[in-house]
């Protein structure tokens, strides 16, 4: 069901996703579980989609093929009757991203990137991670203390996601440039001066794509970029998607994990209980302490409204109607009563967890195995280096208000 046009749990709820879009609150949370009472499939006339706030019509809305992409459609809706330039260099550098197609031709493009990012891949990477780790920590044992998101979220991320696509370590900062703003394009109140922020940096980022191509085209390397090479010089790619996919891709990885690893330490320095039983058998409880991190405390609480609806579609009882879009609210999924029990408590033994905060079907994350890596080694290394990590004293970390990330800005932990 869905709250009738008028009523109050409508004008409530309207209200509720107006805050969480244009003044959204350090911790989101309590609106999310009333948006959720009042009406979890919602009209949202705000920003012109539906918001889902329950787990089994996400899951259920993710699997259905019948939702197809479109950024010109995205773009229209992000703010009412905005006037988009079509022939911004922004805009035309997203419409190559391998994101925005559809099957049949969305599959191959997908697979392709897919290979750098494989599970199995993913794994044969688990040692150069921990000496990255090691390294951070080291140089933090030296001071006493670190911030976690800079000093082992962010530095860590930057190191893995850079040699994972060919990208020197010494150049990876024209690319964060390019991060800072893109996220930001995302964010259903983009304003026109971010759009041209987006445009500076898309055109800003160019000579040295072209160069770094350039050179993988010479000597393309053992990575994501030296296989596009070679599959661009067989046609099935073209430069113009390499110039664009490369950034999406650095962009789609950074932040979100970077930002999932600072919350991940936060929950546990925030529930010394959990810390304490992770202790006991970092190794072997990683895995499923992740799980329920990515649950408890995601670094992705919703997205643009990517996925509209091909034909009348039916989730949870209401019809999406014919090219009408869905945005889900994952933080709300992660903590649907319905679906966890007790979904406000962290508890790291948590069984059957599967989780939506990568979201699922065929546009599931496609950083997922690495995202979920990087945390599991940053966590056990700081468990087995350093036990006794606390939280700075007089410490309080802030949040940034944000409708799509959810992050600590800063956290500094005394490391003894
Ligand atoms: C904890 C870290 C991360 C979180 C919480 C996260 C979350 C998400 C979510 C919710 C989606 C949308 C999926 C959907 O629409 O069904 C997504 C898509 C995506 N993610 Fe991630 N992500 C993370 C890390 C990464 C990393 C490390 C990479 C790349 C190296 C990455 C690359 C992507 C890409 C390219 C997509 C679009 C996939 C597609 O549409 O085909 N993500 N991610």
């Amino acid at each position: 069901m869905t709250a009738a046009i008028g009523s109050s749990e409508h004008t409530e709820a309207e209200d509720i996703v107006r805050e969480l879009i244009t003044a959204p609150p350090q911790d989101p949370y309590p609106l999310y579980t009333r948006l959720r009472e009042i009406d979890p499939i919602h009209r949202a006339s705000v920003g012109d989609f539906w918001t889902l706030t329950r787990y089994a019509d996400l899951s259920a809305a993710v699997k259905d093929k019948r939702f197809l992409r479109d950024p010109v459609d995205m773009q229209r809706r992000h703010i009412k009757n905005a006037t988009i330039n079509y022939d911004s260099p922004f805009f035309q550098s997203m419409v190559n991203w391998f994101v925005f197609s559809n099957p049949p031709e969305y599959v191959p493009k997908r697979a392709i990137y897919g290979s750098a990012f494989s599970r199995t891949y993913v794994e044969t990477l688990r040692p150069m991670m921990v000496g990255f780790a090691n390294d951070l920590l080291d140089a933090a044992q030296q001071r006493g203390e670190m911030e976690i998101v800079k000093q082992l979220g962010f530095d860590l991320t930057v190191r893995v996601i850079s040699h994972v696509m060919g990208v020197p370590l010494e150049d990876s900062h024209l690319l964060v440039d390019y991060v800072a703003m893109v996220g930001g394009t995302f964010d259903p109140m983009v304003t026109p001066g971010w759009r041209q922020k987006a445009d500076e940096e898309t055109i800003k980022l160019e000579p040295f794509l072209r160069d770094l191509i350039a050179k993988a085209r010479k000597n393309p390397g053992d990575n994501l970029l030296g296989r596009l090479i070679t599959l661009d010089e067989t046609g099935e790619l073209n430069e113009d998607e390499l110039m664009a996919n490369i950034p999406l891709v650095f962009a789609a990885g950074l932040q979100t994990t970077t930002h999932f690893i600072g919350n991940s330490v936060y929950s546990f320095m925030r529930n010394p209980d959990q810390w304490a039983l992770f202790l006991t058998d970092p190794d072997g409880l990683v895995e499923n302490a992740v799980e329920e991190l990515l649950r408890y405390e995601t670094s992705v609480l919703s997205e643009a409204p990517l996925r509209f609806a091909s034909e009348d579609i039916e989730i949870g009882g209401v019809t999406i109607g014919k090219g009408e879009a869905i945005v889900p609210f994952y933080g709300a999924v992660n903590h649907d009563p319905d679906r966890y029990e007790d979904p406000q408590r962290l508890n790291i033994l948590r069984e059957d967890i599967r989780t939506l905060a990568f979201g699922g079907g065929l546009h599931i994350c496609l950083g997922q195995f690495i995202a979920r890596l990087e945390t599991q080694v940053a966590l056990v290394q700081l468990a087995k280096r350093f036990p006794q990590v606390h939280l700075r004293e007089g410490e309080a970390p802030v949040w940034h208000k944000q409708i799509t990330n959810r992050s600590v800005e800063e956290l500094h932990v005394r490391l003894s």
